[in-house]
């Protein structure tokens, strides 16, 4: 029997802005149940890839697979419906809303009364509170206005958010980057949980030893191009350093269709 194909395919994939080429010729494939770490230096193009992947920018080249097919993701909201959640570093969650209310915006559940389609705040409710306790993080109520919160429960909100929709495919760009040093760990043990129940994600960083502590694969970009790949167990911190400053070569199979 054929292997079954990756979750996520990009392939191709390239984008410039002006004269800046911000991502050149990527692939990146994503397996089911795998946290595929994303590293690079600051304008390595690694938010830009994921925007290319969410249609918040769409590529000058390239093609995305999912579940082996051609996907076409035109906007966003296309992303969400191919099962693609973006987690961003500043959240963007409504900051006056509640919990619950943040978890279901723009995608409120309706039940009619009366003839009449009124949102279901009862079942709403309800799912924020299971998949918030799934984050196993403290969280008293789902009442509680989102700007009362600490960042690791906004962000658990933004992971509840996540799962709550069932999302294939998670990209966190920078999760920890806003969290205090104690609220790191939970995190990345809620990543590990996810990935354990199946789930894949993408998680962009900056602290290597994050990667290794919590990713199946990490990718290395440097200015837009791919120089790495490999299982963790592959390689080492020296080593995805050396690649990220470029005082390293390249190492892993260069993409099958590269022409040189
Ligand atoms: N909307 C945009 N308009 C113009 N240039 C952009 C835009 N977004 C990104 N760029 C440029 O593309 C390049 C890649 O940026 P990107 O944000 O993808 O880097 P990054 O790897 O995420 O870096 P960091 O670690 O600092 O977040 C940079 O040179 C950046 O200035
Ligand atoms: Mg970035």
């Amino acid at each position: 029997m054929a292997a079954a194909a990756p979750l996520l395919v990009m392939q191709g994939i390239s984008k410039s802005f002006g004269s800046v080429q911000a991502v050149a010729n990527v692939d990146l494939e994503l397996n089911k149940g795998e946290i595929l770490g994303l590293v690079g230096d600051n304008a390595a193009g690694k938010s830009t890839l994921m925007k290319l992947l969410t249609a918040v920018h769409k590529p000058d080249a390239g093609e995305i697979f999912i579940d082996g097919e051609r996907a076409h993701i035109r906007n966003p909201s296309a992303a969400r419906r191919y099962g693609i959640e973006m987690i961003y570093q500043d959240f963007s969650l409504a900051p006056n809303l509640s919990i619950a209310d943040n978890i279901f915006l723009g995608r409120e559940l309706k039940h009619s009364v009366a003839g009449l389609p009124l949102l279901d705040r009862k079942t709403m409710r309800r799912i924020a509170r299971d998949t918030l306790g799934e984050t196993h993080i403290r969280i008293d109520s789902v009442d509680t206005i989102v700007t009362d919160l600490s960042g690791g429960q906004q962000q658990a909100v933004a992971i509840a958010r996540a799962i709550a929709f069932d999302a294939k495919v998670i990209i966190m760009d920078e999760p920890t980057a806003s969290l205090s040093v104690k609220t790191i760990p939970p995190l990345l043990d809620l990543m590990r949980r996810l990935r354990d129940q199946g789930r894949s994600m993408i998680f962009i960083t900056h602290r290597i030893q994050d990667v290794f502590d919590t990713c199946d694969r990490v990718l290395v970009l440097r200015r837009g191009t791919r120089v790495g790949l490999a299982p963790v167990g592959q390689t080492s911190i020296e080593e995805v350093t050396g690649l990220i400053t470029g005082t390293r070569e390249a190492f892993g199979a260069p993409p099958d269709h590269a022409t040189h």
